[in-house]
């Protein structure tokens, strides 16, 4: 079978992009431990706030340099909208959203997850250096989308 040198290369580059595209995947998943936000359970969004951990948003110390961060997201405002840890603890936000789909996004951080309703997000991040970032919606979630925002304050 004769193949035209064009095709050739095309098929040539694509299989050099196609092995590029794996080896990236594989390092950031296997060499820098990038991963999705992990979906850790289901809850009824009618009830989040009689649901445990739900029932007390907030931030807790659950041992030496690990925290833990539950947090409310409903139109429009996040619960609690301010969260202080000290620098280079683990911080571990687990979430969810009592009404529409909502987003999580800390900026300069790759805390960035989606937030349904009747799901538990959960994501763990270890903050470096002191400072303030901000943390907003970033789906569109209603009028008031562009006002939900809070902040994280590291110490
Ligand atoms: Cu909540 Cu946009």
């Amino acid at each position: 079978m004769k193949v035209h040198d064009y095709e050739k290369a095309f098929l040539i580059t694509g299989g050099i992009v196609l092995a590029l595209c794996a080896a990236a995947l594989a390092y950031t998943t296997l060499g820098l431990g990038m991963h999705l936000p992990g979906h850790v359970g289901h809850i009824d969004p009618a009830k989040v706030y009689q649901t445990a951990p739900f029932n007390a948003p907030g931030v807790r110390k659950v041992a030496e340099g690990k925290y833990e961060v539950v947090m409310v997201a409903q139109a429009w405002a996040f619960m609690p909208a301010e969260i202080r840890v000290p620098r280079d603890a683990e911080v571990t936000i687990i979430a969810t959203s009592t009404d529409v789909i909502h987003g999580l996004e800390i900026e300069r951080t790759r805390v960035n997850m989606m937030l349904i309703p009747g799901q538990i997000g959960r994501i763990t991040h270890t903050f470096r250096e002191p400072g303030e970032h901000l943390l907003i919606c970033h789906e569109y979630c209603g009028t008031g989308h562009h006002m939900m925002y809070g902040k994280v304050i590291v110490e």
